[in-house]
């Protein structure tokens, strides 16, 4: 039986991930693939610290040129995070002809038009299924199960940290400093929570998977992105009253031939199946012209989720070694060659359905002027709350409306918060409920 060379660099949470489950399923493994996967280096600058999984000591090494120089390593496991030096590690790799598999999503996000092209030149594979969705299969669905669609619309929940806070503010109307807190605690949110909590990590996603619905190149500063910083357990309270349930949405939508690119929190009606992925976990809605919506849940993170995307990654380029072929389904979904820029829809241009929630004064008069503005840009109303005032001062009113133009609605927002009766910057969160 023939045997495969696997180098890893990186020994963290999934490199772990990845030792311990060829640990685990090696004999189904070595049956499906028809060869023996062998694990010949592992580079990480901690060798000394124990992870719980067996890694004989002379495959051990600091320096990952051991393993991006080692001829017989065909395979590169990239899982050590961050821009430098991976990016440098994985052109590398590229350049001596080995397959690389990452999860680089910041990386690939960043430097993709770099590294894609590079590694089709050098008839090279680049595995990023755990880039995005965790264990989800997402990036095989995009390029090869839904390759003959249009992709009529993509909403992901594609951030762990964020469904997790969201869901906690959601059942027990905790606010966000509170929760966040506890999920630092948990684990479930890191140190500095900034990548996820401001949408940063959902962006880095999100530019990986639009590349690959519409195969084109994708800047990340072209995404409009809001974080969930500014919800509040007030917000996800008149939510659930207007039937709604609050998520950060990844949505990318095609509009004629330019597509919306845009991440936000998003009220979504509460019986849709993405207002019920809860938790840490992560989900993608698809619609393709010829399939049909399509819908994809899973844990988006963690050890052994997403060494299980990893390891799809490093068989199918083990398959191409084992029959001396690459490049059969195209990086990107599309030759490197064709890869031109995507169009976006400008966030000035968008149409959906809002929520406002304004902090008014309770006084005579107060409705008909805000709507008045409203209506003077266009915008429609659908339904107004108002509570009774418990004590003097301002109290919130809110207001959907059916579906606006954004701009219309930043330039009406701005009159009213210039008002004298209105207390507070007014509150936007948009409404999606056509998914
Ligand atoms: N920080 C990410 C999340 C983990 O919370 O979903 C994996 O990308």
């Amino acid at each position: 039986m023939k045997n495969i060379s696997i180098g890893l660099i990186g020994l963290g949470n999934i490199g772990t991930g990845v030792v311990r489950l060829l640990e685990q399923n090696e004999k189904l493994i070595t049956r499906k693939l028809g060869a023996r996967l062998v694990l010949k280096k592992v580079a990480d600058i901690d060798i000394t610290s124990g992870r719980g999984v067996k890694i004989p000591k002379k495959l051990l090494t600091t320096d990952a040129r051991d393993i991006l120089n080692d001829p017989d390593i065909s395979i590169v496991i990239e899982l050590m995070g961050g821009y430098e030096p991976a990016r440098t590690f994985i052109l590398d790799a590229i350049k001596k002809g080995k397959h690389v598999v990452t999860a680089n999503k910041a990386m690939l996000a960043t430097f993709g038009d770099e590294i894609f092209p590079a590694a089709q030149k050098k008839n090279v594979d680049i595995g990023f299924e755990a880039s995005v969705g965790g264990t989800i299969p997402i990036i095989k669905t995009l390029k090869e199960s839904l390759a003959a669609n249009r992709i009529c619309s993509i909403v992901g929940i594609m951030n762990g940290t964020c469904n997790f806070i969201l869901t906690k503010m959601t059942n027990e109307r905790k606010p966000f400093d509170v929760v966040l807190k506890e999920a630092q605690e948990l684990g479930f949110a890191e140190a500095d929570p900034t990548f996820d909590i401001e949408g940063i990590d959902t962006s880095h996603k999100m530019a990986i998977v639009l590349s690959l619905a519409y195969g084109k190149k994708v800047r990340l500063k072209d995404i409009y992105l809001e974080g969930i910083t500014k919800i509040s357990a007030q917000d996800i309270a008149f939510a659930g009253e207007l039937g709604y349930r609050i998520k950060l949405l990844a949505i990318g939508r095609l509009k004629d031939d330019a597509v919306e690119a845009r991440i936000h929190p998003t009220m979504i009606e509460s019986e849709h199946l993405l207002a019920n992925v809860n938790r840490n976990y992560n989900a993608f809605h698809l619609v393709g012209d010829a399939s049909g919506p399509v819908f994809l849940f899973g844990q988006g993170a963690g050890m052994m989720p997403t060494a299980s995307a990893v390891f799809s990654d490093i068989l199918d380029s083990a398959r191409n070694v084992l029959k001396g072929i690459s490049g059969r389904v195209p990086l990107r979904s599309i030759n490197e060659t064709g890869m031109k820029d995507i169009r976006l829809v400008p966030m000035d241009n968008v149409e959906t359905k809002y929520y406002f929630r304004f902090t008014a004064l309770d006084r005579p008069g107060v409705l008909s002027k805000i709507s008045g503005i409203l209506g003077a840009h266009d915008i429609s109303l659908a339904t107004v709350i108002q509570k009774a005032r418990e004590e003097a001062g301002a109290v919130p009113i809110v207001m959907t409306t059916y579906k606006a133009k954004e701009k219309n609605v930043r330039q009406a927002l701005k009159k009213i918060d210039r008002l004298d009766i209105v207390r507070d910057k007014t509150i936007l969160i948009r409404i999606e409920d056509e998914l």
